[in-house]
């Protein structure tokens, strides 16, 4: 049976967003090349829509991760499932998430990266829900939406696999 989903986000206001984070990061970034790190799968929507939007010169790299340990606490250590292609040394990095939950994943991931010596490395997400941080030394630097502690689905978020290709961002309804 379908699921009904409740609109959160239309894709106009998700793409605006996107426009002004884009417009941001561009001016932050002036001429200097950026590496944009996609977090596979759920990053690889907004990565695009994103990296279209900058006005600076940009490479692209994807990474897959997966959590430790299933259930409802993970160990905060992530399993690389699909590392980087090209290296980071030297480079200005952006991570871009979908979304960041409780955090550990991207502490995690910021803690890899590090160790590759890159430039500087800065966090982009689409959504942030704070409400739910257990790592709070994660720092973001650029954040589209902050939305309240609800399950979303679209925009490349998954509810087991699915949904990923809706061009707005709801809330499953159950
Ligand atoms: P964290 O390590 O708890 O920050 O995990 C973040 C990851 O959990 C995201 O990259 C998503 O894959 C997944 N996630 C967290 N919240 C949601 C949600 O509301 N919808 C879909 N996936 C989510
Ligand atoms: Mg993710």
């Amino acid at each position: 049976m379908a699921d009904k989903i409740k609109v959160l986000l239309t894709e106009e206001e998700v793409t605006r967003r996107i426009s002004e984070v884009a417009a941001e990061i561009s001016r932050d970034y002036a001429g200097r090349h950026v590496h944009l790190l996609c977090v596979l799968k759920g990053g690889v929507f907004f990565t695009c829509e994103l990296a279209k939007r900058l006005d600076l010169s940009v490479s692209l790299d994807f990474m897959s991760v997966s959590s430790y340990g299933s259930g409802t606490q993970s160990s905060g250590a992530v399993r690389i499932i699909k590392d980087l292609d090209e290296p980071l040394e030297g480079k200005d990095v952006i991570i871009v998430e979908d979304i960041i939950d409780s955090g550990r994943t991207l502490s995690y991931l910021i803690e890899i990266l590090n160790k590759r010596n890159p430039k500087s490395i800065e966090l982009c997400t689409l959504l942030d829900k704070p409400e739910r941080r257990v790592r709070k030394e994660v720092e973001v630097k650029y954040t589209c939406f902050t939305i309240p502690d609800e399950f979303v689905v679209g925009y490349g978020l998954d509810y087991d696999q699915k949904y990923r290709n809706l061009p707005y961002i709801g809330v499953v309804e159950v």
